[in-house]
């Protein structure tokens, strides 16, 4: 595995300003919400740091990661290119930065969909994803920010649901496993 030092600058070379941005945020706050209930920091930080990396891959690309690396696809989730990045991300962390712990890369494969025995790394980075401090202002941002620090499980399932009220509202289909 790469050290947190080379992994941060292979980041920054592959994504672009405002997603590094992002993901330096997604970190820091993993790691404070892994501090408030009693998770793995270490893991917390890498999963933050990591969990956009496939983000500026093709979705060519992002595919053949996928398969390369036997990632196995929900039905259907193919079709949606913008949850991608989510299984490609845990391909690349492990074939490119040389994770090799389920549970970081579990928590990476999930952030966009969820899934249904999501451990508490796998909530903190969907929770931390949804509220660093550099998202814009949303109804329910600060709702769900308040939540993340007392009650981790009903965080990620206001973030969930605001996720697809989002969707709904802008027209989108709604993936869900
Ligand atoms: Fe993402
Ligand atoms: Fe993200």
């Amino acid at each position: 595995m790469l050290t947190l030092q080379e992994m941060d600058a292979l980041l920054r070379e592959s994504l672009s300003e405002h997603r590094y941005a992002h993901s330096l945020g997604v970190t820091e706050t993993a790691v404070k919400l892994a501090k408030a209930h009693g998770g793995d920091t270490e893991k917390c930080r890498i999963a933050g740091l990591l969990h956009d990396c496939a983000k500026g891959m093709s979705t060519s690309d992002m595919l053949r990661a996928i398969y390369r690396n036997g990632i196995v696809l929900y039905p259907g989730e193919e079709d949606f290119e913008q949850l991608l990045h989510a299984p490609a991300g845990a391909a690349v962390a492990r074939e490119i930065y040389g994770v090799d712990d389920e549970e970081i890369l579990s928590a990476i494969r999930s952030h966009t969909v969820g899934g249904r025995n999501m451990s508490l790394t796998d909530k903190i980075i969907y929770v931390a994803d949804f509220i660093e401090p550099g998202r814009k202002s949303f109804t329910g941002l600060e709702d769900a920010r308040d939540l993340a620090l007392k009650d981790i499980n009903a965080a990620q399932e206001l973030c969930a649901h605001l996720t697809n009220e989002y969707c709904h509202s802008r027209g989108q289909k709604v993936f869900s496993i």
